[in-house]
């Protein structure tokens, strides 16, 4: 299953998807990166690999409609099978929604509906919660609201910062991202955007997604 990876930030979980691909236990292969910053880390990584690696940035498009039709073209040029938002700061709009309908997910360092949004850790904080985590599902053109694939719970310490709770989150992102990505290659899960969403897991346990 061929999967463009988007990015905004320093690409671990970028890294995470390529090392469960190198260690045989998810069946994928990462033809393309996009990102919409020229200073990502994981454009580095990207190149490090030989991945095919893209700028589409909002900044330097007329507006952004236009951003939106040339990060659709670049990524549609790519030929996918799945998009796979890894730390990708900006929502999407109708071209590429509506080129890869259903086939793209996204990682979020809460456990949606609660805390969508650019601050998930903070937030969570804030909120007082005991227990957060990360979620991956389907995108649709919300923020952050579209239908749950996988989730992975951690608590919540009472010395933790935003940043502490994030690099505890990160370490499940990192499991679980490779794994629901394996879990679409094999048809485990089905992600058809007119039906329900129906993960082959078991929904009791805190990390949904079985080890490869
Ligand atoms: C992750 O925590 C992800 O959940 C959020 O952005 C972060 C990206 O981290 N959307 P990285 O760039 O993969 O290290």
């Amino acid at each position: 299953m061929d999967v463009v990876v988007l990015v905004s930030g320093r690409g671990s979980n970028l890294t995470a998807i390529c090392e469960a691909i190198d260690a045989g236990v998810c069946g994928a292969n990462v033809v393309g990166v996009v990102s919409d910053r020229k200073k990502a880390g994981a454009l580095e990584l990207a190149h490090a690999r030989g991945i095919p690696a893209r700028i589409v940035s909002l900044r330097k498009s007329d507006d952004r409609d236009s951003w939106n039709e040339s990060l659709a073209a670049e990524v549609t040029a790519l030929r996918p099978d799945l998009v796979v938002l890894a730390g990708f700061m900006r929502v999407l709009g109708a071209p590429l929604l509506e080129r890869f309908p259903g086939r793209i997910i996204n990682v979020h360092p809460a456990l949606l509906p609660s805390f969508p949004g650019h601050s998930g850790p903070q937030d969570a904080l804030d909120g007082g919660v005991r227990i957060s985590g990360c979620t991956v599902h389907i995108v649709d053109a919300g923020v952050d609201t579209g239908p749950i694939l996988a989730q992975a719970a951690v608590p919540v310490l009472t010395d933790d910062t935003a940043d502490t709770l994030h690099a505890r989150i990160q370490v499940q992102e990192h499991r679980l991202l490779p794994r629901v990505i394996h879990q679409i290659a094999i048809g485990a899960i089905t992600l058809d955007p007119l039906t329900v969403c129906t993960p082959v897991v078991d929904p009791t346990r805190s990390l949904t997604v079985p080890d490869a």
